[in-house]
């Protein structure tokens, strides 16, 4: 079970706070380093494929590497839906991370109007042709209409999904979009879920800890 906290752009908790959790933190980068000073295990949010360049507002693995981060989330769908993120810029940037020695959480998912319109499978079918199988490679079946909306997908649905992507990919899926204290249970029991990536629920102290709980009740 792998559970995994997504900051975004919000300063987050005291990291002394986490320590000794079983759990991964993705601070914003200017608490990248507080996070790795604390001993919790560090992803950042997104990372570029080249080592250095003129890339603007970018940062590379290299530079993560050498701050201690140890990973990072690629292909979130906020990338996505509000920087341009394509398919193509989210297979570029899981492999070069992959290859520099990071750890990688890719992010795929549908938007409402997509499970509306029947087009979920060919969605995500079309996210994961970018990647391919590797060692450090997690994905996160993270449905759009989930994210920070208080609309979890059911525990049916997510297993139902989570068991079309793996067999598309052969990698460990975590279920993000509202995973709370109260139905991260749920959740992780479904056989093909295999951790969580958790938003909202990871800026306050006692909800991520009770959701690390919960994971680690549950029988791998
Ligand atoms: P949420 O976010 O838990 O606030 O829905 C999940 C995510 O975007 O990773």
């Amino acid at each position: 079970m792998l559970i995994v906290g997504n900051w975004k752009m919000f300063r987050g908790p005291d990291p002394a706070a986490l320590a000794g959790l079983d759990a991964v933190v993705c601070p914003p980068f200017t608490r990248l380093r507080d996070c790795v000073e604390a001993g919790l295990t560090t992803y950042a949010q997104n990372v570029h494929w080249d080592k250095e360049g003129a890339y603007t507002g970018e940062i590379s693995a290299p530079m993560l590497l050498e701050l201690g981060v140890v990973g990072s989330l690629v292909g979130h769908s906020e990338r996505r839906q509000y920087f341009g993120e394509s398919d193509e810029t989210v297979g570029l940037r899981a492999r070069a991370a992959l290859a520099a020695g990071l750890r990688v959480v890719a992010c795929v998912g549908e938007t409402i109007e997509e499970r509306r319109g029947g087009k979920t499978e060919a969605v995500l079918r079309r996210q994961l042709s970018v990647l391919e199988p590797h060692p450090d490679l997690v994905l996160a079946y993270e449905p759009v209409w989930a994210i920070g909306t208080g609309q979890t997908a059911t525990p049916e649905t997510a297993q139902e999904v989570h068991a079309f992507i793996k067999s598309l990919l052969d990698a460990p899926v975590l279920y993000g979009g509202s995973v709370k204290p109260d139905n991260a249970a749920a959740l992780l029991a479904q056989p093909d879920v295999d951790g969580a990536l958790v938003g909202g629920a990871s800026l306050e102290v006692d909800s991520f800890k009770a959701i690390c709980e919960t994971a680690a009740r549950i029988p791998s």
